[in-house]
């Protein structure tokens, strides 16, 4: 029998101009799990992120979280329904210290500062951010090392106090210790019961992580299933995993 899904979509499709990007995509996120998502660039993995958190607005088919339509709602009333994502680019603030950052996720989410500001040096300390550079002066994108400002932008996701995180590749440029690292954080994370769709190009995190893996190629699902049958998978070996991964790691 299927367990809980959290998030579905069915019959996704999105086009820009002539380009389709997602094609009658049916895609099912099962409630406190990892999902990986996986394909080559332009597979369409941003454009479903786009969709389903309503930045983008569907051509056709319909999404659902936590059994209610939210098919064209706004990013902010998906966010207040539980659901949130990070950007493949994370933008810290500048001018702002590294607590404001991480409290501006949270802000919208409760009329009480000083238990968002609370909630967010929790958030930072759980992260294992930096903590001398929390709250003492501004912070700059400069000083920030590439994990930093990887973690800030799950840091602002967490401080909405999400049901569903959807993280949009967080181990991009991010050296094999810190790769760990980040796994073990999104472990934690889903520990807290926090459901994760995970769009990542690194390997050794997706296949090490994901309870489950999702692969697109050109806007459509090509397969789906456990990482070990994904790694064997030929359809996925042809058009993405290639040279570059095999079962063993
Ligand atoms: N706003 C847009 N306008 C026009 N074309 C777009 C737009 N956004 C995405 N595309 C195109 O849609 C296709 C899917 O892009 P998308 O960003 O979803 O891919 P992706 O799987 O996230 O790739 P990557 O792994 O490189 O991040 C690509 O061909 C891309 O060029
Ligand atoms: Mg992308």
């Amino acid at each position: 029998m299927l367990n809980e899904a959290i998030l579905e979509a069915r019959k996704l499709s999105k086009r820009f101009g002539g380009l389709i990007a997602l094609d009658n995509l049916d895609i099912r996120v099962e409630k406190g799990k990892i999902t990986g998502l996986i394909g080559p660039n332009g597979a369409g993995k941003t454009t479903f992120v786009n969709v389903v958190t309503g930045f983008l607005t569907p051509d056709s088919g319909k999404v659902w979280f936590k059994g209610k339509e939210i098919t064209g709602a706004s990013p902010s009333k998906i966010a207040k329904y539980g659901l949130v994502r990070t950007f493949q680019e994370v933008r810290p603030l500048e001018g702002l210290t590294l607590l404001e950052n991480v409290l501006i996720g949270g802000i919208a989410f409760t009329k009480d500062l000083a238990k968002a500001r609370q909630s967010a040096f929790e958030i930072l300390k759980f992260l294992n951010i930096r903590t001398d550079l929390l709250c003492a002066r501004d912070i700059y994108l400069e000083e920030l090392t590439a994990r930093e400002v990887k973690l800030l932008g799950l840091a602002r996701a967490l401080a909405t106090n999400p049901s569903m995180i959807i993280i949009d590749e967080i181990a991009a440029g991010l050296n094999p210790k810190e790769v760990d690292e980040v796994s073990e954080i999104l472990r934690k994370i889903k520990e807290k019961g926090i459901t994760i769709l995970l769009i990542e190009h690194v390997m050794r995190a997706v296949m090490s992580i994901s309870d489950y893996i999702v692969v697109l190629h050109q806007g459509k699902k090509i397969a789906e299933g456990t990482p070990r049958e994904i790694a064997q998978d030929e359809k996925v070996i042809e058009v993405y995993l290639g040279g570059e991964f095999n079962a063993r790691g």
